[in-house]
């Protein structure tokens, strides 16, 4: 008990310790509902992956900014409508059997995550320059359409995306993420009124996690992808590991 909360407690966090980065972690073309079956055949139960807007704001999943790494499109993702991007190929870049993959919506990922049974970690992740409306519309939207499951919990490396997240639904939980934790980690956290602390595990000490948690906060690690390491960050209080390697971490190993 930290602070008077019961961090253990289902009511404050109810996910497992591990979840698939970009859904199927490399085991699958990343943020598509081919990795969500990867992620499903692995006995995972937890999903994580990023979220944007089309030009005409519609939700769905992508990790870069631009097209051209995971899709047979090119240029900015932000500039094009969703009716383009849902003719783009989101798998053959992964390898011909994925071919004909499609780029998943928002809502598509939740109906993936209630067929399933798993939960999902919702990465607002904006194209620049829009923060505010990525934010803001994710939440509401993951609000609707997650009624009824677990509800996700969302996190992002943008301080703007989160707080319009906040502002949208209150309710739902919110983690702040990190590439190496800031000395003012407490203040955005408190000012955003996060459950959660998200950081590469490459920056993450025993003593660091230990203040962490302290404060009242789970803490997740990105992307552990070694066994050993997956178990020394458990035996630290990490409260999920992210990993790309489904197939190498298992949870009775942590
Ligand atoms: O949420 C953890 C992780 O997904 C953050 O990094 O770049 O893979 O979205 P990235
Ligand atoms: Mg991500």
């Amino acid at each position: 008990m930290a602070n008077g909360i019961d961090r253990a407690s289902p009511a404050n966090w109810p996910y497992p310790s591990l979840v698939a980065h970009r859904c199927g972690g490399t085991l699958a073309p990343e943020n598509t509902l081919a990795g969500f079956d990867a992620c499903v055949r692995h006995g995972y139960r937890m999903v994580e992956f990023d979220a944007k807007l089309s030009a005409d704001n519609e939700l769905f999943l992508l990790h870069d900014d631009t097209l051209e790494r995971t899709t047979n499109g090119y240029g900015a993702a932000a500039v094009h409508l969703w009716a383009q991007l849902a003719q783009l190929d989101a798998g053959a870049w992964y390898g011909p059997q994925f071919a004909g993959t499609r780029l998943p919506t928002l809502a598509d990922a939740a109906a993936r995550c209630a067929r399933a049974g798993i939960a999902a970690n919702i990465e607002i992740k904006p194209c620049p320059g829009r923060e505010e409306i990525t934010g803001r519309l994710v939440a509401s939207g993951a609000l609707k359409l997650w009624e009824g499951q677990t509800p996700p919990l969302v996190s992002s490396f943008s301080f703007d995306a989160l707080a319009a997240a906040r502002d949208a639904a209150p309710s739902l939980r919110r983690g702040m993420l990190f590439e190496e934790v800031p000395a003012d980690w407490l203040r955005i956290v408190r000012e955003l009124d996060c459950v959660s602390l998200h950081a590469s595990h490459r920056y993450l000490t025993e003593p660091l996690v230990a203040e962490i948690r302290a404060a009242g906060l789970h803490v997740l690690a990105y992307t552990v992808n070694d066994p050993a390491r997956a178990r020394l960050l458990a035996q630290w209080g990490v409260d999920m590991i992210c990993t790309d390697r489904i197939d190498k971490l298992q949870h009775d190993m942590l």
